[in-house]
């Protein structure tokens, strides 16, 4: 396994790939790897030849510095993962090789970016496209692996994807969960016990409001209700609950009649957790 600290470096093994006539496959994350990044690698590794993880916790797309200097990080274990994984190269580099200090140029998905996560954590999707970008430039892989559990921001990568007729494919690669229903995080090592235990509350409330999206329901009938079923855990705080169309994002209009996505955000102690699930009402 190649471990890459430069631009220079990856661009370099990337050309090996490349001479030997290799589909590449990327998987960009921000370390402390868990099942979930496994399940990224071995999803990219099924479908590529040559598969290379990026491992940078992006400043910019963090609001509150604190968060950014409190995220996890584990280099030699997660090195050590995806040596016994058979990745072929990962991309490790500092924050000066990826950000020049004089840079100017930022890639936003307007309206998506706003919206929803967006507008807790403005420029948040921002920092993230711009670095995807980066990513994408450097790598010139063919497939890049998302997980869904950020479903938001797989569609604002697929969306700049799309609108800036990027030469990859970004797909989707479904939430992978703990034994008891929570959904992998790298944030999950910060709860403690007993908020670990009372964050079981938003894969219950997913479970219940995929029940209740089959009903005939409005979307804002069904965010009340799921709100006050999270609401029984009286260690959860909510921050958003949000039921819209899976496709775009917007509000849906009248009874629920078309897959609709349910997007949950709520705080235990200071760990932020998010949550998600598509409904087909069908
Ligand atoms: O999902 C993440 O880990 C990050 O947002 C990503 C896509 C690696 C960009 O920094």
């Amino acid at each position: 396994m190649k471990i890459c600290r430069t631009k220079a470096e990856l661009r370099d093994a990337v050309q090996g790939f490349r001479a030997q006539n290799e589909t590449i496959g990327l998987v960009p994350t921000m370390g402390y790897l868990h099942e979930g990044h496994m399940t990224l690698v071995r999803t990219a590794k099924a479908q590529t030849n040559r598969v290379i993880i990026t491992i940078f916790v992006n400043p910019t797309q963090f609001g509150d510095p604190s968060d950014l200097d409190a995220y996890p990080r584990d280099e030699a274990r997660d090195f050590a993962l995806l040596k016994a994984e058979g990745v072929d190269a990962v991309f490790a580099p500092a924050v000066e090789e990826m950000y020049d200090p004089s840079a100017q140029t930022v890639v936003e998905t307007e309206q998506l970016a706003n919206m929803l996560m967006g507008a807790l954590r403005p420029d948040h999707y921002k920092g993230v496209c711009t670095i995807v970008a980066k990513l994408f430039n450097i790598a010139q892989a063919d497939k890049a692996f998302f997980g869904e559990k950020d479903y938001q921001q797989l569609l604002v990568i697929k969306t700049m994807v799309r609108d800036l007729d990027m030469p990859i494919e970004a797909i989707g690669v479904p939430t992978v969960r703990e034994i008891d229903g929570l959904a992998m995080s790298s944030r999950n090592v910060r709860l403690s016990p007993e908020d670990r235990q009372a964050a079981l509350i938003l894969n219950k409330a997913l479970a219940y409001g995929d029940y209740e999206a089959s009903d005939g329901r409005e979307a804002a009938d069904l965010e009340n209700d799921i709100r006050a079923f999270i609401a029984r855990e009286p260690r959860a705080t909510v921050q958003s609950v949000d039921v819209r169309d899976a496709a775009s994002l917007e509000v849906p209009t009248g009874q629920i009649t078309a897959p609709v996505v349910i997007l949950l955000a709520a705080t235990f102690g200071d760990v932020l957790l998010i949550d998600q699930r598509v409904c087909d009402p069908n």
